[in-house]
């Protein structure tokens, strides 16, 4: 490996895109990245994938993974157990929503949502109702990249070849602006499903509380959150939420189920529990959930190698003290919304944005034609890509998603900064993400302009992104 840039002809190395060019970061200090060549990057998306909420190279953290290291990196859980394990499960039931009282720990994102399927197949069947195996879930979402997990949203471009091992779970669509302002349709299609599967069939509801890349920073309205509450009365299913991204303060609360009108019964956390320096995962239910295997089996046997290991265990706790003593959850709590009205003001007169979302420091802009603002862009525009190639030249690392062929997503960005991250850092990351856009939509303007009508719902390219 020679260079800054590596692209596929010159590295073992199996990239998810063949024909792009990779630069090769070395080092990384709070909120920036740092390439071979000493090129420098403001990090405006946590690691790239929202993991790093409280930056690069922390000694506090890389410390306590040493003397963890030192004295006992890892054994296995399936016949024994270790205090680090112990002390994090305590740790986490106490962040958690009222209720949870029990951690089940696995390495990432989508592992922890197979442990939420696996927990609320579990409930059902111990309490005699081995029907319930069927689950309904809003189509455009991301849980993970394993099979379990892509059946849990309903996005044929994102399965792609893998059509064929995924499982037959039901999906309704979300309530944007474009298709169910008020929730009430969301609502409709869920009591069709319900019907479709047959309500003594279905296992649960899974969704994330306020979304990552599918939508950034988008939650249904009030009205059907309430509205799942109700039903999950009246007919027995448990609801999940995937916290992959929200869990662990990145909402401006410990979790985002902390901000809605409901508790669900299971919740997979992930990213901002390692932070980026360790991988780790993690599944809590609450207490009925328990009793069922308790009272039944008395047996929940999914294990991992690395599930619930000391060296993970001991980063995840020093994380949560880490938020606790530097009060990080609050700081995002109060400067998520100024951040959100900095990023509104940036951008307020680019007719290509339609609307600038943030709960905490997950903010998400999403781009619509600016010849009508009610239509999404032509998807042959490719603006995500653009957005992304121009920013990382810039020194700005984001993540924007392409448009779905089902137009229940057009291009859209994703804006998420470490937590850590100072005022004057976040203003320059402002500053630059909304000079990119910027650029890129006067480029768009100018392309559209030759054209009479858009390309507006034309099917994704192919390799739809997370
Ligand atoms: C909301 C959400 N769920 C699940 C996952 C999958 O997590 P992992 O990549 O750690 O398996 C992701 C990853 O981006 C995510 O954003």
């Amino acid at each position: 490996m020679t260079g800054t840039l590596v692209e596929s002809s010159a590295t073992r190395v199996l990239p998810p895109e063949l024909d792009r060019r990779y630069p090769v970061i070395v080092r990384g200090d709070g909120v920036w990245l740092e390439d071979s060549a000493g090129r420098r990057y403001l990090d405006a998306m946590s690691g790239g994938s929202m993991a790093s909420t409280l930056g690069h190279s922390r000694h506090d953290l890389v410390e306590v993974a040493r003397r963890q290291a030192e004295e006992l990196a890892y054994v296995h859980t399936e016949r024994l157990t270790n205090p680090a394990q112990e002390r994090l499960a305590r740790e986490l039931v106490s962040v958690a929503p009222d209720g949870f009282t029990r951690v089940h720990f696995v390495t990432g994102g989508a592992e922890a949502n197979e442990a939420a399927i696996r927990l609320a197949r579990s409930y059902h069947v111990e309490r005699g109702e081995p029907s319930r195996w069927q689950i309904v879930s809003p189509a455009q979402a991301y849980h993970g990249p394993t099979t379990a997990t892509l059946s849990l949203t309903g996005r044929p471009g994102l399965w792609g070849s893998l059509e064929p091992y995924i499982a037959s779970h039901l999906h309704i669509p979300p309530s944007t602006w474009r298709f169910d302002p008020s929730g009430e349709a969301a609502l409709e299609a869920l009591d069709r499903a319900l019907e479709q599967a047959g309500p003594e069939n279905v296992a649960a509801f899974f969704c994330e509380a306020i979304s990552a890349a599918a939508l950034p920073a988008y939650t249904p309205p009030k009205r059907f959150w309430e509205g799942l509450a109700e039903r999950r009365e009246r007919y027995g299913f448990l609801i999940c939420f995937d916290e992959v991204v929200t869990g662990m303060g990145r909402t401006g609360a410990w979790f985002a189920a902390d901000h809605l009108p409901l508790v669900p019964d299971i919740i997979a956390t992930a990213k901002g529990l390692g932070a980026g320096y360790a991988a780790i995962g993690a599944t809590l239910c609450r207490e009925h959930v328990y009793d069922a295997i308790a009272q039944g089996s008395g047996r929940f046997p999914l294990g991992h190698t690395w599930g619930g290991a000391p060296l993970l265990c001991a980063v995840g706790s020093a994380v949560i003290d880490v938020l606790r003593e530097e009060r990080l959850v609050e700081r995002v709590a109060e400067r998520g919304p100024r951040l959100r009205q900095e990023l509104e003001d940036a951008l307020a007169d680019v007719a290509m944005v339609r609307e600038v979302r943030g709960h905490g420091y997950l903010l998400g802009v999403s781009y619509v034609d600016p010849r009508n603002r009610d239509e999404l862009l032509p998807a042959d525009l490719g603006v995500a890509g653009r957005i992304d190639d121009l920013a990382l030249e810039r020194g700005l690392v984001i993540l924007s998603t392409q448009p779905t062929g089902d137009g229940y997503a057009g291009d859209q960005s994703l804006f998420a900064p470490p937590f850590i991250a100072s005022d004057a850092e976040l203003a320059e990351m402002v500053e630059r993400f909304a000079g990119v856009i910027r650029d890129v939509a006067a480029e768009v303007e100018r392309e559209l302009e030759g054209r009479k009508d858009g390309a507006a719902g034309a099917a994704a390219p192919a390799g739809e992104g997370r």
